[in-house]
């Protein structure tokens, strides 16, 4: 059986709102599958606008084997291009970010434009064109001060995502926000691992003492089946908010791939805090009106989820790095002009989204070690409280299959 007729077949064997079969979590085919068809194919989060605060600053991430540099041009705009030199392939740029006037091949020095122009090459023959050896670019939007990139020939329609995103994010001052602190960190286990982990609460109780301090684990305060359909509690919320400018109903796209609302810190907390007061203190994100405006929730799948809260936001990148193990960006951002020290203490900012992001990282590999275990049996989800898991890994079978095409045994049927 060819790797794409045996994934397939594991598909159409998983059972329905299951846990997926351990090849899905462990094999390589499968792995190698999930960036081809995924990763190479959707919009993924990159990096905040904001982090690249002047021309030439960059940022360098790894897909698969696609090695990505996103960086701001002299004219301010944000592109992304495969950071692989056009001579004889070079990577151009080794560190995960930097600044620098211009695109310099460590090899033997051929120069780009930060727009992507090759420059200057040195001693290359009368009929060499640069023109035609420019970097090749790697499609690049930014939506509200998210900078998506697409590995792929022809990306997939983001005008919904950007439409939403970007009223969204309006208030949310991400685009003059200040990059506080950047945590990376690989967990050992399959990236839908770390996306499942994150898509329910159903852990938190047990694994999250610091964050269960402001968040909420009771599936029915965070459950929300459309603009008009949620708790009270989350209605009210969505009311006071709105009537405030803040754009806070659940929106979400048809497959739900992606999804925005807003919901209320346990107890009307501000931030997420040991003391629950905001972390940055007498200045608020872009135009939020109050402390307790609690956090706007935005998942994209396959590798981003995010917080924006009324004093900082916290923004989340996944990578896979391996079939079992994944790397994981959290960045804090507070407004512009928040010095540190004394607008906010970093430890204060950080310390229980570090503390939730380990204690995740715990789980997720323990996980796969379980998994591992030729004894593994996919179980049920709880239609109570991993509605989000079910709806992820639905999410992603449906992408998957779909892109492995018909199984050509039953197309000849
Ligand atoms: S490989 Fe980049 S200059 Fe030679
Ligand atoms: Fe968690």
């Amino acid at each position: 059986m060819s790797d794409a007729a045996e994934i397939r077949a594991q598909l159409a064997a998983r059972q329905k709102n299951h846990a997926l079969p351990r090849s899905l979590y462990c094999d390589e085919a499968v792995f190698q599958a999930d960036l081809a068809h995924v990763f190479a194919r959707e919009w993924l989060f990159a990096v905040p606008a904001c982090q690249l605060v002047k021309a030439g600053d960059y940022a360098t991430l790894q897909i698969g084997a696609y090695p990505v540099i996103v960086v701001r041009g002299a004219d301010g705009m944000i592109r992304a291009f495969h950071n692989v030199c056009r001579h004889r392939g070079q990577r151009l740029c080794a560190k995960s970010t930097g600044s620098t006037p211009k695109l310099v091949c460590p090899y033997h020095q051929w120069t780009y434009d930060l727009d992507g122009k090759l420059l200057w090459a040195k001693d290359m023959q009368e009929d060499f064109d640069p023109r035609a050896h420019g970097l090749k670019k790697v499609h690049c939007v930014d939506i509200g001060g998210m900078v998506f990139i697409c590995l792929a020939d022809v990306p997939p329609p983001i005008a919904d995502l950007a439409g939403a995103l970007g009223r969204y994010l309006a208030p949310s001052g991400l685009k003059e926000a200040r990059v506080a602190h950047v945590s990376t960190i690989i967990e050992k286990g399959n990236w839908k691992l770390v996306l499942e982990n994150n898509r329910e609460c159903y852990h938190c109780g047990g694994a999250h003492p610091s964050l269960c301090r402001t968040y909420s684990d009771n599936p029915r305060m965070t459950a929300m089946d459309g603009p008009d359909a949620a708790s009270p509690d989350i209605l009210a919320h969505w009311q006071r908010c709105e009537a405030a400018g803040l754009p806070s109903r659940f929106v979400n796209h048809p497959d739900m791939q992606w999804r925005l609302a807003r919901i209320p810190l346990l107890n009307n907390a501000d931030s997420y805090t040991m003391s629950t007061k905001p972390a940055v203190r007498g200045k608020r994100m872009g135009t939020i009106p109050f402390n307790d405006a609690g956090s706007l929730l935005f998942f994209h799948y396959p590798n981003t989820w995010n917080h924006f809260l009324a004093d900082h936001a916290i923004v989340f990148r996944v990578l896979p790095v391996s079939a079992t193990e994944t790397e994981v960006t959290t960045t804090w951002l507070v407004p512009g002009d928040a010095v540190e020290g004394v607008d906010y203490d970093l430890k204060e900012l950080t310390e229980v989204w570090l503390a939730t992001n380990d204690e995740d990282r715990q789980v997720v590999e323990e996980n796969q070690v379980g998994i591992r275990s030729p004894a593994y049996v996919p179980g049920p989800y709880s239609l109570v409280q991993e509605e989000g898991v079910i709806q992820f890994v639905d999410w992603y079978c449906n992408t998957l299959g779909a892109r492995l095409g018909p199984d050509p045994a039953l197309a000849a049927e």
